[in-house]
């Protein structure tokens, strides 16, 4: 459990670790979308409440501007009504109005400060030059006003040649509407809406959380129990399947782990037997040498042919003996991937005579015959010595298992792209249900004859693994006591992952 909490609190685990990862995305997701929601939801509130409130402002404020020039406020600011209509508007929206004359002369002022002085504005003289262009209106987000500019229009009957000089409409402006009004409450309402924002969010938050750890912890679950299974396999408690239905990938890693398992039985297995066989196999030279040289002591005053005899007898257990090791030897060097394989050009044709010139006197002794067709010149990229012992071998089970006078007939052709070497025979044969055995270590279809004539199942195996090395096929074909035929398929090039050996 320390151990635990103290992976759990190492920081580069912790970047490393999909619950940890899982986790951050859900929260942050969660975190994002309620902060952003926050801000989005203000500041359009913000937009929509300053918006109403300058067009509020702008309507009262084109009133008014009217109402100046009908009581010809600008010449004369003593009308009681405007003044508290000014007032009012000013009191109403927190603000302060100043009334502009085309002089840039301050007419009123509901402050009471700048009257009588001159206001240079830019926004003001633009609103006086061009103010049939109407209101203009600024907020000040900082300071917390919306700042108006609003023009004092008269409309004038125009005489027709005057349009060019006055403006498009008639209209002049006499003056300007200088307001400021306060954006105080609409302030105050953001804070109070930000303020419950803030406390619904931090709830949201706590919930997010909580949500994100359950989420990382219940959704990664499953890899959790898979870890747990594998290392019940690996620390031996048990050697069972791991189930689970979880997840399709999930399944996917336990569906994968169970083919590993039952290809470690299997070679486990295969191993075991491996090793029994050889132990038997080794152990029957020595087993018949022992009750060799026992017999011979039992007896008193041996003649010396007996002693030859049974000289001769050990002599050929010895031989077996070696040959079995030889055997296992090159099994071995097959299987070590890194030995690769000796490439050369070989005259695939004259290497099989070779071959076959050898055997000629074993089949000589059993009266078979044995022939030699070849279609057309083979020259191939191949391990020489390798290939040479798997046409030798299976030459010689031709040869071993065949009948008194029977035949052995070995065909060589190609195409473009691989050699094939065909040997036949009119031998015993071999039952079907063997076939898929044959190139197992050890495995001999009928084990008194096979070891009458000297068989210890290994050289299909060794011709197999050659083959195999070389990345070519071997099929064989068999019908009980007619005959077999062996078939290599062999590439005329080798390609360069033959050559490393993988
Ligand atoms: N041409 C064949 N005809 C009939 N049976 C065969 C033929 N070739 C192989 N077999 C059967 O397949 C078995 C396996 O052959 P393999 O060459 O691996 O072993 P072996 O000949 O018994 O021993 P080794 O080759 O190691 O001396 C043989 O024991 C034999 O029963
Ligand atoms: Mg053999």
């Amino acid at each position: 459990m320390i151990m635990d909490i103290n992976r759990f609190f190492n920081i580069k685990n912790i970047f490393k670790s999909l619950k940890a990862r899982f986790f951050v995305i859900v929260f942050l997701t969660g975190l994002i979308s309620c902060l952003g929601m926050h801000a989005l939801i203000l500041e359009s509130y913000e937009d929509r409440a300053i918006n109403v409130r300058s067009t509020e402002v702008q309507t009262q404020l084109r009133i008014l501007a009217n109402h100046l020039i009908v009581s010809n406020y600008l010449l004369d600011t003593s009308s009681e009504v405007i003044n508290a209509e000014l007032d009012m508007l000013a009191n109403l929206y927190d603000g302060r109005v100043i009334v502009i004359n085309d002089d840039l002369k301050v007419v009123k002022d509901t402050y009471n400060i700048s009257q009588g002085k001159t206001i240079i504005s830019e926004e003001v003289v633009n609103c006086l030059k061009t103010g049939s262009k109407g209101t203009v209106s600024k907020y000040d987000s900082a300071n917390g006003y919306i700042e108006i500019v609003t023009p004092i229009i008269e409309s004038e009957v125009i005489e027709e040649e005057d349009v060019s000089v006055s403006g498009r409409s008639g209209e002049v402006v006499r003056g300007v509407l200088l307001t400021s009004v306060s954006t105080d409450t609409i302030a105050t309402t953001l804070e109070i809406l930000s303020r419950r924002a803030q406390t619904l969010e931090a709830i949201i938050i706590i919930f997010i959380l909580i949500f994100a750890a359950l989420v990382a912890f219940t959704l990664l679950k499953p890899f959790d129990r898979i870890t747990t299974a594998i290392n019940d396999v690996k620390a031996g408690y048990t050697d069972e399947p791991i189930v689970g239905p979880n997840y399709l990938e999930t399944e996917q890693i336990i569906n994968a782990f169970n083919a590993l398992l039952r290809r470690m039985k299997v070679l486990d297995d295969s191993r075991q037997e491996f090793v029994s066989n050889v132990s038997h196999e080794l152990k029957t030279p020595i087993t018949s040498m022992k009750v060799l040289a026992d017999s011979l002591l039992a007896m008193e005053e041996v003649p010396n042919e007996v002693y030859r005899d049974f000289m001769t007898d050990i002599g050929e257990e010895i031989d077996r003996e070696d040959k079995i090791i030889n055997d296992l030897l090159s099994l071995v060097k097959m299987d070590k991937k890194a030995s690769g394989l000796n490439i050369t050009s070989v005259d695939v044709v004259n290497m099989t005579e070779i071959v076959l010139k050898r055997m000629r006197p074993i089949a000589r002794k059993h009266n078979i015959e044995l022939t030699l067709e070849s279609k057309r010149a083979i020259t191939a990229e191949i391990d020489e010595v390798k290939i040479s012992l798997v046409i030798m071998n299976l030459v010689e089970n031709a040869i071993k298992y065949n009948k008194e006078e029977g035949w052995v007939r070995v065909e060589l052709d190609a195409d473009h792209q691989y050699f094939y070497v065909k040997v036949m025979d009119s031998g015993f044969g071999i039952p079907e249900e063997s076939l898929d055995h044959i190139y197992e270590r050890f495995y001999r279809v009928d084990k008194s004859r096979s070891r009458e004539i000297g068989g210890t199942g290994l050289g299909l195996a060794i011709v197999r693994s050659a083959v195999l090395m070389h990345r070519g096929s071997i099929d064989v074909e068999s019908k009980v006591d007619e005959g077999t035929t062996f078939t290599v398929k062999i590439p005329l090039i080798a390609t360069s992952a033959a050559i490393k050996g993988n």
